[in-house]
């Protein structure tokens, strides 16, 4: 392998970052190289999915360490780290930068580096994965064939039998009983998770669910990017019990208690061996506004399996783009970065048990 053609898959062994790596080392083989703490679970994927992958133990954020990018041309990030040291080399160097966060400081100080990757040429995309992720791409899928969007709303159902890893668990946790703030009838308003809700009806299903507020931060960003008064995400599981748990958890004020690291490690144990319902992701964009003059109402959405490996998938597809050429320059949200339609299409096709409705819901 020559020049700068290496793929660094950052938390290369975790549930997300393992799919990743399992998409891409067949794709591109030679390139790829896992990296992790444990340099040993690396070795042993790398081993496991064959193809020419390496393995590297690193340690984030780097404390001075020089960055492991030579001959890198793409790093992907599938981990949350504390500092965003390693991304900010990435930039500097021109090397092009994949980010699944869905923590909204992150993204802030991601989009921060704008100047640097412009400077050096690199391309950064950000929000990939599926909430932000698919959500934002339904979302610019919608907007792009309304006259004018009033309102949207994003909604996720996740599996309460699917593997979350840590770091996602973790997040979720986080943001349990989070007070943020969405755009409502154009103005910044303070919400709470978990203490409103809005009914949904996903493709395929018989009843209606409630979905429940919840701080993923593709509402900002898809009210920003599209200027829409009002922007809301909700979230359910397939299990009514573990939604009904969650809520309890976020009511009775669970994440005080989290703070505390042992009864925070239990839980979050408890929530990664608890398997209830299926493995199933689904989500669904509705827009309300004005078509043809009219007020109209559309819904897009899009349903497959194991929220680790759809993230992945549309992590895979946007390492693809870059490892084809398409290197705009700058730090961009998914559905700035990729044309959303063709996009999402293309996930559908990629293999089978994918499904995308079109505002045909
Ligand atoms: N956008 C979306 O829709 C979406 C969906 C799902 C997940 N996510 C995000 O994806 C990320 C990964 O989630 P996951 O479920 O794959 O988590 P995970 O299974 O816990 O994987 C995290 C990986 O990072 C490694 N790691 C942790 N701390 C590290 C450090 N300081 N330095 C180097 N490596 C480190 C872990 O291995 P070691 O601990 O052995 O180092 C592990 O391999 C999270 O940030 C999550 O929020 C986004």
């Amino acid at each position: 392998m020559s020049g700068r053609s290496a793929i660094l898959i950052v938390g290369g062994y975790g549930q997300v970052g393992r799919e990743v790596a399992r998409l891409l080392a067949p794709r591109f083989p030679g390139a790829v190289i896992i990296a992790g703490r444990d340099r040993a679970k690396a070795e042993a994927l790398a081993t496991r999915l064959g193809h020419g992958t390496r393995a590297m133990g690193l340690s984030l954020p780097l404390r001075g360490e020089p960055p492991p990018l030579k001959g890198v041309g793409l790093v992907v990030m599938c981990l949350d780290p504390e500092t965003l040291d390693l991304a900010e080399c990435c930039l500097a160097a021109g090397v092009d930068y994949i980010d699944v966060t869905a923590k909204q400081e992150s993204l802030d100080a991601l989009e921060r580096l704008e100047p640097l990757a412009r400077r050096s040429g690199a391309t950064a995309v950000l929000g990939v994965g599926v909430a932000p992720g698919l959500t934002n791409l339904l979302a610019a899928r919608a907007h792009a064939g309304f006259e004018h969007v009033e309102r949207m709303d994003l909604f996720l159902m996740l599996g309460g039998g699917d593997a979350h890893g840590a770091a996602a668990i973790g997040w979720t946790l986080d943001n349990l009983d989070r007070v943020f703030t969405v755009q409502q009838d154009g103005r910044p308003h303070e919400v709470r998770s978990f203490r409103e809700h809005e009914v949904v009806r996903f493709p395929g299903l018989p009843r209606t669910r409630k979905a429940w507020r919840f701080n993923f931060p593709d509402q900002r960003m898809v009210a920003r990017a599209f200027s829409i008064p009002s922007v809301s995400t909700w979230l359910c599981f397939d299990s009514a019990l573990l939604t009904a748990g969650m809520r309890l958890a976020a009511r009775v004020g669970l994440s005080w208690l989290l703070r505390v690291p042992a009864l925070r490690r239990g839980v979050m144990r408890v929530l990664g061996a608890c398997r209830l319902g299926s493995d199933v992701c689904r989500v669904l964009v509705r827009a309300e506004g004005r078509l043809g003059g009219h007020p109209a109402t559309r819904e897009f959405a899009f349903e497959g399996r194991r929220e680790a490996e759809l993230t992945a998938l549309v992590a895979a597809e946007a390492a693809r783009w870059l490892l084809a050429g398409h290197r705009p320059g700058g730090v961009l949200a998914l559905e700035r970065f990729v044309t959303p339609g063709p996009f999402l299409r293309r996930l559908e096709e990629s293999r089978p048990g994918l499904q995308l409705w079109m505002g045909s819901v």
